[in-house]
């Protein structure tokens, strides 16, 4: 059986039972047929300082580590203040370092940024695929992903409920599978 892409879900909060968990959480099951999704935690890693990048962090070893094998990256974010989510952005950098050996480049990407607000963090999926520019991690274009009123995804039993919203994750993962096989560098 040909094995399927390995996807990187970055979560851009740190809280355990926040929408953002809960909406990658639900893109993670929707498409384990198309995707292997797992998630890659960012809340351990200290703040990113170039002085201490000599290779004694294990935070930042380890993280990097677990970026390289992947086919491809999958950001699910809240805004933060119309911006990107500190602990995200210091993932970001510390991934992007050493110079030249950024665990990000040629990756292809998509961006699901959620709020229970009305805009649904259209500034903070923006503002990250700025830093995706840089990085040269092929960024999906569309279709776009800026879910407000996210609240109302989920069913009781918090997982996603049957409905538009599911319906229209489940077309985003498949448009991202499809990106995935145009854009994912070879494997080593
Ligand atoms: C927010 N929130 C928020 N929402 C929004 O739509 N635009 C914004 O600019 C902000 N700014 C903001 C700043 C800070 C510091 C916090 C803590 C929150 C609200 C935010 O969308 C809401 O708390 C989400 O539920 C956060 O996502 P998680 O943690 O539930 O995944």
């Amino acid at each position: 059986m040909t094995q399927l892409p390995k996807i990187g879900l970055l979560i851009g909060s740190l809280a355990a039972n926040g929408l953002s968990r809960k909406v990658a959480e639900g893109i993670r099951t929707i498409g384990a047929d198309r995707l292997a999704f797992e998630i890659v935690e960012i809340g351990d890693l200290p703040l990113y300082n170039p002085e201490r990048d000599t290779g004694d962090v294990p935070e930042w070893h380890a993280f990097r580590a677990a970026v390289a094998p992947l086919d491809g990256i999958l950001f699910v974010t809240p805004e933060y203040n119309r911006s990107v989510p500190a602990a995200l952005k210091n993932a970001i950098d510390v991934g992007s370092r050493p110079y030249g050996q950024s665990a990000w480049s040629g990756k292809p990407a998509a961006i699901v940024s959620q709020s229970p607000g009305a805009i649904g963090g259209f500034g903070a999926n923006h503002h990250l695929r700025q830093s995706l520019v840089f990085l040269d991690m092929p960024a999906m274009q569309q279709p776009e992903a800026y879910i407000g009123n996210s609240a109302a995804l989920f069913g009781e039993d918090g997982a996603l409920a049957e409905g538009s919203g599911k319906a229209f994750l489940d077309s985003f993962v498949t448009a991202f599978a499809s990106w995935v096989a145009q854009h994912a560098p070879p494997r080593p």
